[in-house]
């Protein structure tokens, strides 16, 4: 091999992106000296999304750049309206799903119940995935529940990555030279650098999550399989860290506690990026079409927009 894998890393990903990767790294231990209040503050400030529909500056950033993402999407994709990449809408569903030995299957997707959220804050829980009580009351921040995609299991932990978190950032505003229209999402609060989910299982070090889709954290695989392989930067999905139950946590998980509600997603669903910033939070829309217990407690929260 003639680059090592820093060197090659450090020249897909920039130098821009090393800094603000470096900062990340560094913010983190500050953070974990400082304390969790502000961790919070931090996660939150991380995924600042608008309030209302109703066109504030962060409305209009995200618009923007959501406009500069489907642009560039389709010259470099060449892609014409009439050939979707992804699947008619009408595939796409979320179902329950029962737990294995009291854990949640790697591939399922943890819905944050609203009574463990919204009602009487479990702390441990919230602090987990660095989410905080919404002090405005819109229907759409109370809506921004935690929705975790469990990525592995290992012999002392369970791992997922928040969906939905956006950083702010594109891969391309830090720089690298690949993936550069891809959203960069916060994967939690816990420091495991990038990882990706996309839906190609056979990539060389992937491990499948359900049928059609996959993790993997090796992002130099990541550009030579677009670069040179049958691969499309718009099924992939980038996280910056994670969220990470220990063994002797995942009693948190249980259903008896009413924290977490696990389900399963189709994979195109769990890919696809948001339309607009008038798209509801991901809690949301997946609560609307799982039914069931989920619709209720939405219903109940007063989380669903009016013609839902
Ligand atoms: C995850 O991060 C939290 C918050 O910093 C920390 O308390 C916890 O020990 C971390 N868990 C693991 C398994 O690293």
């Amino acid at each position: 091999m003639a680059l090592s894998n820093d060197v090659r890393t450090r020249r897909r990903l920039g130098h821009a992106g090393l800094i603000l990767l470096a900062f990340f790294h560094c913010g983190r231990v500050w953070l974990s000296n400082i304390g969790r209040a502000r961790a919070f503050r931090i996660s939150r400030a991380a995924q600042p999304e608008d309030s209302t529909a109703d066109g504030t500056d962060w409305d209009q950033e995200l618009r923007r750049v959501t406009e500069r993402l489907k642009q560039k999407e389709l010259q470099e994709e060449g892609l014409s309206a009439t050939k979707p990449l992804f699947r008619q809408s009408d595939e796409w569903t979320v179902e329950r799903v029962e737990l294995q030995d009291g854990v949640p299957p790697v591939g399922s997707v943890l819905m944050a119940n609203p009574r463990s959220f919204l009602d009487k804050v479990t702390p441990v829980a919230a602090m987990r995935t660095g989410w905080m009580p919404s002090l405005e009351s819109s229907r759409r921040d109370k809506a921004r529940l935690p929705v975790v995609l469990i990525t592995r299991r290992t012999a002392d932990s369970l791992q997922g990555v928040l969906l939905g978190s956006w950083s702010g950032k594109l891969l391309g505003d830090m720089d690298a030279q690949y993936f550069m229209t891809r959203p960069l999402y916060i994967g939690g609060v816990n420091v495991s650098g990038l990882s990706m989910v996309h839906s190609y299982p056979e990539m060389p070090g992937s491990w499948e999550l359900i049928d059609g889709l996959a993790a993997s954290d090796d992002f130099n695989m990541a550009c030579d399989w677009i670069e040179n392989g049958p691969g499309s930067a718009l099924r992939f999905k980038f996280f910056w860290n994670q969220v990470v139950w220990r063994m002797d946590e995942i009693d948190e998980l249980a259903p008896e506690q009413g924290i977490w509600i696990p389900v399963t997603v189709s994979g195109d669903l769990l890919l696809r990026e948001p339309d607009s910033s008038f798209e509801d939070p991901l809690w949301a829309q997946y609560a609307l079409k799982a039914g069931g217990e989920l619709k209720e407690l939405g219903e109940r929260f007063g989380l669903f927009p009016p013609d839902a």
